[in-house]
């Protein structure tokens, strides 16, 4: 289990990595303050990854600022949505207001490649803060993934989970943040994940339009409904290793995520042709070979590819010979279940 190093006390530079999540069970629809409509599931990736910086400098004229670095380049644009963020937070910790800061934050899969960074890179800053604050008392060192969780969830949802080492949930002990999924059966214990790219272009529709879609969609009950039901099925599978239900369970809620873009009011499709492609490839795969691998998809084109280790030389093989044709200049990432963040301070 991670622990809190402490190095930082003597310093005003506090560095945490964390890394991205990909959902089983979907969060996809919210209620008042980035609270989820129905709980989710995630593993917790290993090697897509944020690494955030922070400076901190007291803060002589109480006003406070913030200099945003993205891979060594200012980005007012983050800046807007982190000093946002900030006033969301200040309110609760007031501290914060007491310090000017200097951010720099890089990720280790390219800015291109369509995959969402939100989740890792709300959940390295908010690490980043909650350091901050336990340094200063504010908060116990008992709670403090919980706080880095809950505050993180505040920046992006899905955040919330990449807090935990390999499976966390956000939803079944509280909506305010996520916690860890014990007892996993060691079928699951190793899973990998390829990020197969059909597509690094720009997201169509942001997420925060695709969560109000559902406030009026025509399936919605079913829908919290169907995620629950899955949600209870895929803790007992986690914990009995049943590789087959499991399979069932995520692949039925990647395409559900879809079909609820697909009908809502205005209707929106997230694949590309080839994504189809390569879920049809998937599942042949399966027929022919009886191997365990699944895909899933987050709010866009990309397939996540999940399998047992003991099967990556068959899956690279299938990748290679297979999927490349239908990948962005050939291009996937080769990620794992991920152990958490580690504080770089
Ligand atoms: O965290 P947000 O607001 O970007 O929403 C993410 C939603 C999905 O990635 C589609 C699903 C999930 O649970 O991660």
């Amino acid at each position: 289990m991670m622990t809190i190093d402490q190095s930082y006390n003597n310093s005003n530079i506090i560095i945490w990595k964390a890394a991205s999540n990909i959902a089983l069970v979907k969060y996809w629809g919210k209620k008042s303050f980035q609270l989820p409509m129905n709980p989710s599931i995630s593993i917790t990736l290993d090697q897509s990854t944020t690494t955030t910086k922070m400076e901190i400098s007291k803060n002589k004229h109480l006003e406070r600022e913030i200099d945003f670095y993205f891979e060594n380049t200012k980005n007012e644009l983050f800046a807007k949505k982190i000093e946002n963020h900030f006033k969301n937070i200040e309110q609760e910790f007031p501290l914060l207001k007491e310090y000017n800061y200097k951010i720099s934050s890089s990720n280790t899969f390219p800015h291109s490649s369509g995959l969402a960074s939100s989740a890792s890179s709300m959940a390295s800053l908010n690490l980043c803060l909650a350091s901050l604050l336990l340094k200063n008392n504010i908060i116990e060192e008992n709670n403090f993934y919980l706080t880095a969780s809950r505050l993180s969830r505040m920046g992006s949802g899905s955040a919330s989970r990449s807090l935990f080492p390999s499976f966390a949930e956000w939803g079944i002990e509280s909506e305010d943040y996520a916690t860890n999924i014990a007892n996993i059966h060691k079928n699951f214990s190793d899973i990998c994940d390829a990020i197969l790219i059909v597509s690094s272009e720009e997201k169509t529709v942001s997420s925060r339009i695709g969560h109000s879609l559902m406030e009026d969609h025509p399936f919605k009950d079913s829908r919290y409904k169907n995620a629950k039901k899955r949600l209870l099925n895929l803790l007992k599978v986690l914990e009995n290793g049943d590789w087959s239900t499991f399979i069932d369970i995520v692949e039925a809620e990647a395409l559900e995520l879809h079909a609820m873009m697909m009908c809502s009011s205005p209707s929106f499709i997230l694949m590309k042709p080839n994504s189809l492609k390569i879920i049809e490839l998937v599942r042949s795969f399966r027929a022919d070979t009886g191997l365990n691998l699944c895909f899933t998809l987050d709010a866009g084109p990309n397939i996540h590819l999940l399998y047992p280790l003991e099967i990556k030389e068959q899956v690279i093989k299938f990748i290679n010979d297979s999927i490349d044709p239908f990948l962005e200049d050939g291009f996937w990432i080769d990620d794992n279940i991920g152990q958490g963040p580690v504080n770089l301070s």
